[in-house]
């Protein structure tokens, strides 16, 4: 039988130069850059913790470090007075504060205001209040920890400039920011936790007492915040 005819070699495919292949670009958020109100709030104040502040909201202002830069209206950078023994620090804008370009302004903020002034019988404007986040995540869902190491350094310098004697965590996620524990919110509330000399201090989020409108969780989150009026004394926070 005669051999079968040996199957041509394919080809070789012709060597054609391979289109430059860009290498994987860093990838480039195009971040929306409008005016800070914060930046604005703190030229009115004249403390060296108010000028502090000014260049870390001006590096908010324009960051793009995490996706979150690309929908938001503004970053929330924070409000208040900076030389406050009592920061507040809650999770991340909502839709509310997106607008307006302040913390805690919205239903959630309204309660807030009144833990603040009715059940710790401070004014609202002598604390300093911010977020773990400075923009807003789309839809209020819950921040990703991606997004949370991004923005990290901008809330540490905020804490290290303003030095705040009690920091009270309002829900989840800034609680276990400011202990470094990955513990249940019902677990970390209650008691003052001790982290670089300062006292931290952590409650439910106003938007879930919100939810749950209980006469037991309202109760718990004014035990939680007469413990910070305990190291805080009675009387205006800031003269
Ligand atoms: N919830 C937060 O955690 N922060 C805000 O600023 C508003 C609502
Ligand atoms: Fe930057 Fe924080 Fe906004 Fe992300 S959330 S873009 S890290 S300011």
């Amino acid at each position: 039988m005669a051999p079968k005819p040996r199957a041509k070699k394919p080809m070789p495919a012709k060597a054609v130069a391979a289109p430059a292949r860009k290498a994987p670009a860093a990838v480039g958020f195009k971040p929306v850059i409008v005016p800070s109100v914060a930046v604005e709030e703190l030229q009115r104040f004249d403390s060296d913790a108010a000028q502090a502040l000014q260049p870390v909201a001006e590096e908010v202002r324009v960051c793009g470090k995490c996706k979150l830069c690309e929908s938001r209206t503004q970053t929330v950078f924070g409000t208040g007075d900076p030389r406050s023994p009592l920061m507040i620090i809650g999770e991340a804008p909502g839709g509310d504060e997106d607008v307006k370009g302040k913390p805690f302004v919205g239903r959630a903020g309204k309660l807030l205001t009144d833990i603040i002034e009715k059940g710790m019988k401070y004014k609202r404007e002598h604390v300093y209040i911010a977020n773990v986040l400075k923009c807003r995540p789309p839809g209020n869902r819950n921040p990703e920890p991606e997004e949370i190491e991004a923005c990290r350094s901008y809330l540490e310098r905020q804490i290290e400039i303003i030095n705040p004697k009690v920091i009270l965590a309002v829900g989840l996620f800034p609680a276990q920011w400011l202990t470094g524990k990955k513990m249940a919110i019902g677990k970390l509330r209650g008691q003052v936790h001790e982290v670089d000399g300062r006292a931290i201090i952590c409650t439910y989020h106003p938007a879930y007492v919100l939810r749950n409108y209980t006469v037991e969780t309202r109760k718990k989150v004014h035990e939680d915040v007469l413990l910070a009026v305990e190291i805080l004394g009675k009387g205006p926070l800031v003269s």
